[in-house]
């Protein structure tokens, strides 16, 4: 797979500061990749290179095989982005402001499309003031979309969200993924949240990416897998269809349920497979035990 974006050996310097000390990694075509790390670890940084908003003190960079700090306007149209602290004109309306960004892009932009996509359809005439801070993190997404990436770089979407509008944002970037086809890079502190979204990661710790890969491969070499406990009236059963699957790695059979650990990367397969016994009445419920995103981040990542 073509490598959407391409570092190797990124070097950012503030003054004393070493934001990027080295950062080398790729994200492949047609991912969703999550940039995990701590607080000033590097995220911003990395995605304002990426963008062309920021000059790297060494290193290489392409996106989309271009060098973004002599290509900015052409990757800035082909690039969509969330910023970090965003600020939009509060006293425009909302379909009023995709228009006229459109317009400044220079791109057709199907504003009733990013309309629906973002779930603002109802707020297009409404006032940016008027919306709470869910709904600018949709319009935030919404411009992002307005010229139809073929790259979305998002930094911390889920940003000063409640736990509501956290999952509804995350939904929303897995559903635009799959009607858009876009790549997808996501900076983020907090891990869990991200499991559901991200095939991909990149795990950077003080400007260094300690570890990136999708995630079957980071599990396979972190060795960490997905366990299930998988409710059942006859787990024998259960467990016996289950053990002959070769993605899962044990099946352990306790009084009316199953332990059933995956490989890494798996999870989908184990999903599909589960459903299939819960239609055929053998599974009543399962639950995700262990969270191989947060797992695989507190091995990759030193505490
Ligand atoms: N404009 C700046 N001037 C000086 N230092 C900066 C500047 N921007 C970032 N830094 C420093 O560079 C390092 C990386 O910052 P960056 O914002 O990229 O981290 P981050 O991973 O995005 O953090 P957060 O999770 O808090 O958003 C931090 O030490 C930060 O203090
Ligand atoms: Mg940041």
């Amino acid at each position: 797979m073509p490598a959407v974006i391409a570092a190797r050996g990124l070097v950012k310097r503030y003054g004393r500061v070493e934001a990027l000390r080295n950062a080398t990694f790729e994200v492949p075509e047609g991912v969703v990749a999550g940039l995990l790390g701590p607080n000033g670890s590097g995220k911003t940084t990395t995605i304002k290179i990426l963008l062309g908003l920021l000059r790297r003190d060494g290193g290489e960079v392409e996106v989309l095989g271009l060098d973004p700090w002599a290509h900015e306007a052409e990757v800035r149209r082909r690039v969509g982005a969330l910023h970090e602290n965003p600020a939009y004109p509060l006293g425009e309306r909302v379909r009023s402001l995709l228009s006229h960004l459109a317009r400044v892009k220079g791109c057709r932009g199907d504003v009733d499309r990013v309309l629906r996509l973002t779930g603002l359809s109802e707020y297009a005439e409404a006032r940016v003031r008027a919306l709470s801070r869910g709904y600018l993190q949709r319009l935030g997404l919404a411009i992002a979309l307005l010229c139809e990436p073929e790259l979305l770089l998002l930094d911390e979407p889920t940003a000063h969200l409640d736990p509501g509008a956290r999952l509804e944002i995350l939904r929303l970037i897995r559903t635009l993924r799959e009607e858009l086809g876009a790549t997808v890079l996501i900076s983020s502190h907090i891990i869990p949240e991200l499991q559901e979204v991200c095939d991909y990661a990149i795990f950077i710790q003080s400007g260094v990416v300690v570890d990136h890969g999708s995630m079957e491969e980071l599990a396979r070499r972190h060795g960490v897998s997905a366990s299930y406990r998988v409710e059942a009236r006859r787990p024998r059963l259960v467990a016996s269809r289950l053990v002959a699957e070769e993605f899962v790695e044990a099946v352990e059979v306790l009084d009316d349920y199953v332990v059933v650990r995956v490989k890494g990367g798996a999870h989908a397969q184990a999903e599909a497979l589960l459903s299939r016994l819960a239609a055929e009445g053998l599974v009543e419920g399962y639950e995700l035990r262990t969270a191989s995103l947060a797992e695989l981040y507190a091995r990759v990542v030193a505490g």
